[in-house]
């Protein structure tokens, strides 16, 4: 049948829930009906069984499915990925007859007291039955539920039925940048509810003038009266419904999560809650919290788990909240739904402020112009407010929560204002935050993602271009600035954290941002002998994907650190340091904690010289010198890492927060020229190298055999490189891996013009070039030697046009052996290029084999370059050699960058047991954030130049 109403209430809404209302935890039994349930799915409703509601129904063929999940991850259908387009027609309300549908039904023992039915998540759309009776339908996938089931039960047993679509005409709200996983992947509950026991509990805690101020609102059952107690604070019979100054309490802050048990009680049922005193006010456009501006460290956070799916362990939700703190991560953008609901409380407990975001996402409209965006049409209004009324109503009692989000892109429109005027009215005491709509009218604080850095520091200066509204202007420029998306942490990067972070430092009104993101949403698969990797879009035959877009974060899929995380870190100190000759400079850069419990650690590196220096009670804001004692005045590289003192909720005594080094590593003096030349035919002996006459190129150190060096301009592109990039698409310029593609990097010929003994050196000169164009570089080498060491002086000129600039400038050599270890002297331990790398320190580095500098991207790319090298040592058994120089870089890897560029998995990439290409470089391009955002700045770019450098090869 077709027609009737195009939007029925109900199919946006649901139906037959109760109001909204508070989690919270009371000594009323709660029975969890997660575990086992009957299961069968079908390719659409018309497929699907009819009755399954009903007691008689028989469900003996069907299968089982584990409660919660995701069930395309316990293999019933397949994970799908797109990021912004829709997976379906864009056809609002309507979505396809081939709706996967997944019937669930469970019985359970109840004693037949009064009781609610809670459904914390069910993506997309669920129909309930309890005992044949319907219960109503569920609308919001990541939006909490609840249904008065008292009079569906009976005592005994008990059946509960679910019905859950895919698709619903509220996925075309749900268009986040995630897979599409259907199922019932939070907690199903049953909560007594006791006669005369609480039926909401709304708790305001603020901080005024030095105290808390306590208001706690109940709605009971049967007229009954609540008392409220602090035991903690000796507070007993508080009257509900009216605010109490609570003397002696402490403020609520990120970093002192100072919390106090409220318990409430009506005597036939008692919660206890945790509340936070603390107050968000916005003035002089800036974001308070207690009076004083608040710097914003943080990521955005999405629930992914490799092997389940939606459903992430709470062991691991926690344990990753602790990496998080460690990292210097302060606060959470619950992008892009409200999380589960365990996590406003993990957050209050360790210390973070959360963006606490609605579900709600409908950018799959921007690919039709937003053509009939469902945020601009008043038919859909009830959907964007009963959403906003869940999240709010859901989470309010959290003193973490600091702003409401009412959604990601969602396009503009007056469904947006409606819920910002709900969340209002719900909670007074928070504003409200929205990105979507940059005439900013009805939210709180100006938002933007991926904002260039320039575009940044003119927003901290209130210098930003004007709103063509003059009203919409003046409003908006008194709001404080902060990126709720920024520094896109796809593959190898993000590059370009420093200045953004600049201008966090530098102006008050820009109060920091949420890097995209913490964690990547792969997929864990493994090959038939074992190995395990991460899927992306299109690894399960998706007609329509975005491929590794959904591969993004600072984290693995398993919560392993990328490198990216270090250098967050690094830029996130809440201390900064300086190290300046005689003493350590420190700055306090927390909001409202001193540095009582924290020590500096310094050490002369390549000395036994150490020690440590405990700090200070520094006030927040304030500085202090620290002289530092003699051994550290010294020349040599000094190291200071500011550490804990004692355990913390989230780390061990020791825990290191920041660093800063000073001084740099001696620079190896290059040979002096001593020998000269040998030319015996084709063979050129200089000091311990062999050149062969004929080609120019270095076949032997020692009693080593080397391929020759070849000069090369490429990289195997990253996934910054592949993205154009905000500040290059506004230009028109293709992505940086385009633009090499046109100049043919990755096919360079080389043509050997001379090799000439001139008295004590050796000039070998090469033009270097791509076929089809006349664009090209003159290299010229100047070999010469003490008798033990090998000195190269080398000019790399370019000629004729490069437009798009080179990835590297480096000299490569393809060893035909796997070094049995590789030491140097330079950063480390980790990858470093000229934009990331903030946490590497110099010092001296060993691996013991190549793939310890191997970063295992989902999709391999560019990685692994060492930097500010003094020295490399690369071993093999009796064999090895030594580069030094003034600052090199250096890549060593198992894989041609040819190769890394062809595969689009790790378990594609060849076997590469006994080769390592090594490739030192004179110059690198930088990495940038333009797979999202803006591309390398100028200063990290490597334009077409003349290049030179220094290096010399020592046989071992
Ligand atoms: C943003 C969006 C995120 C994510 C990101 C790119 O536009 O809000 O959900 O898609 O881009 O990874």
């Amino acid at each position: 049948m077709t027609g009737g109403p195009v939007l029925d209430p109900a199919s946006i809404v649901g139906d037959g829930a109760l109001p909204p209302r508070a989690r919270f935890t009371t000594d009323a039994p709660v029975l969890s009906l997660n575990g086992s349930w009957r299961f069968l799915l079908s390719p659409s409703l018309a497929d699907a069984p009819q009755g399954v509601g009903d007691p008689g129904f028989d469900d003996s063929s069907w299968g089982t499915l584990e409660v919660p999940s995701s069930w395309p991850m316990a293999g019933h259908g397949a994970p799908a990925y797109t990021n912004t387009v829709f997976p379906f027609p864009v056809d609002p309300p309507h979505v396809p007859d081939e709706n996967p549908v997944g019937d669930l039904r469970r019985t359970f023992s109840w004693d037949g007291g009064p009781a609610i039915l809670r459904l914390d998540g069910v993506d997309a759309a669920g129909e309930i039955w309890l005992n044949g009776h319907r219960l109503g339908s569920t609308r919001g996938s990541r939006l909490v539920h609840e249904f008065d089931a008292t009079a569906a039960l009976v005592p005994g047993e008990n059946l509960l039925v679910l019905r859950v679509t895919q698709w619903a005409a509220t996925s075309y709200l749900e268009d986040q940048d995630m897979w599409w996983l259907p199922g019932v992947f939070r907690d199903v509950t049953l909560q007594s509810a006791p006669p005369g026991g609480l039926d909401e509990v709304v708790v305001q805690a603020d901080w005024s003038d030095g105290a808390g101020l306590l208001r706690v609102d109940a709605r009971t059952r049967d007229g009954a009266t609540a008392t409220v107690a602090v035991p903690s604070l000796g507070l007993e019979g508080l009257e509900p419904g009216v605010a109490h100054r609570v003397e002696g309490a402490r403020p609520w802050t990120a970093e002192t999560p100072d919390l106090v048990d409220v318990v409430v009680t009506t005597g036939a049922e008692t919660a206890t809650l945790r509340a936070g005193f603390r107050t968000i006010t916005i003035e002089d456009a800036q974001l308070k919290v207690n009076g004083q501006r608040i710097r914003i460290r943080g990521v955005n956070r999405h629930e992914h788990h490799p092997d389940s799916g939606r459903v992430v362990p709470a062991a691991t939700m926690r344990d990753e909240l602790l990496l998080m703190k460690r990292s210097n991560v302060n606060a959470i953008r619950t992008s892009h739904y409200p999380p589960h609901p365990d996590l406003p409380g993990l957050a209050d407990e360790l210390g973070f402020y959360l963006v606490d975001e609605c579900d709600l996402e409908t950018h799959g409209f921007l690919h039709v112009g937003w053509r009939g965006n469902p945020s601009d049409d008043p038919d859909w209004e009830p959907a964007y407010v009963d959403r906003m009324t869940r999240t709010v109503a859901r989470d309010r009692n959290h003193p973490s929560v600091i702003l409401w989000s009412l959604g990601n892109e969602a396009g503009t429109g007056g469904n947006l204002e409606a819920s910002a005027r709900r969340a209002k009215e719900l909670d007074p005491s928070r504003p409200v935050h929205y990105e979507g709509d940059w005439s900013s009218t009805y939210v709180d604080v100006y938002s933007r993602m991926y904002a260039h850095q320039d575009e940044v520091d003119a927003i901290g200066r209130q210098a930003e271009e004007p709103l063509p509204d003059a009203a919409a202007d003046a409003h908006r420029r008194a709001l404080p600035f902060l990126l709720c998306e920024y520094i896109h942490a796809m593959g190898n990067g993000p590059g370009g954290i420093d200045e953004y972070e600049a201008s966090f430092r530098r102006y008050p009104r820009a109060q920091g941002g949420f890097v995209w993101e913490w964690l990547e949403h792969g997929i864990r698969r493994r090959t038939a002998d074992g190995r395990e990797w991460f899927a992306y879009g299109g690894d399960f035959g998706e007609p329509l994907h975005d491929g590794n877009f959904v591969a993004d974060g600072l984290v693995d899929a398993d919560r392993h650190p990328r490198p990216g995380l270090a250098d967050v870190k690094k830029a996130y100190e809440p201390v900064h340091l300086a190290v300046t000759g005689d003493a350590v400079a420190v700055e306090n850069a927390f909001d409202f904690r001193g540095l009582a419990g924290l020590a500096l650690e310094w050490r002369v590196e390549g000395t036994d010289a150490a020690g440590s220096i405990e700090l200070p009670d520094v006030a927040p804001h304030e500085t202090a010198r620290i002289p530092l004692p003699d051994p550290a005045r010294g020349d040599g590289v000094v190291t200071v890492r500011l550490v804990t003192t004692t355990p913390s909720p989230w780390a061990p005594a020791g825990h290191e927060l920041t660093f800063a080094q000073s001084g740099a590593q001696p620079v190896p003096a290059p040979p002096e020229e001593g020998v000269a030349p040998v030319v015996d035919g084709r063979a050129v002996t200089l000091g311990p190298a062999r050149f062969d006459g004929a080609t120019g190129r270095l076949v032997a150190l020692g009693d080593l055999p080397l391929p020759g060096l070849d000069l090369t301009l490429w990289r195997a592109p990253t996934d910054n490189d592949r993205g154009v990039g905000t500040d290059r698409r506004d230009r028109g310029l293709p992505s940086d891996a385009d633009g090499w593609q046109r100049e043919a990097l990755h096919r360079l010929r080389r043509r050997l013009v001379s090799v000439t003994a001139a008295g004590s050196a050796l000039e070998v000169v090469t033009r270097v070039g791509p076929a089809a164009t006349d664009a090209h570089v003159v290299v010229t080498e100047r070999w010469t030697s003490d008798g033990a060491a090998l000195g190269l002086d080398v000019t790399v000129e370019p000629h004729g046009d490069w437009p798009f600039g080179w990835a590297r400038v480096g000299l490569e050599l393809l060893l035909q052996f796997r070094p049995a270890g590789i030491a140097w002297d330079g950063y480390g331990p980790g990858q470093r290029y000229p934009d990331t790398g903030g946490s590497q320190r110099l010092g001296s580095w060993t691996v013991g084999d190549l793939l310890e500098l191997h970063t295992d991207y989902v999709r391999p790319q560019e990685n692994g370059s060492r930097s500010g090298c003094t020295r490399l040592d690369v071993g093999a058994p009796g064999r090895g050699f030594t580069v030094t120089g003034d600052g090199f870089s250096f890549t060593a890897s198992p894989w041609t960058s040819a190769e890394l560029a062809g595969a689009a998995h790790p378990i594609d990439l060849p076997d590469a047991t006994d080769r390592c290409r090594l490739v030192l470089d004179l110059a690198e391009h930088g990495i940038g954030t333009a797979s999202c955002g803006p591309g390398v700045l100028p200063r990290h770019r490597l334009d077409a130049r003349r290049v030179t450098g220094r290096l010399a090869f020592t046989p071992r």
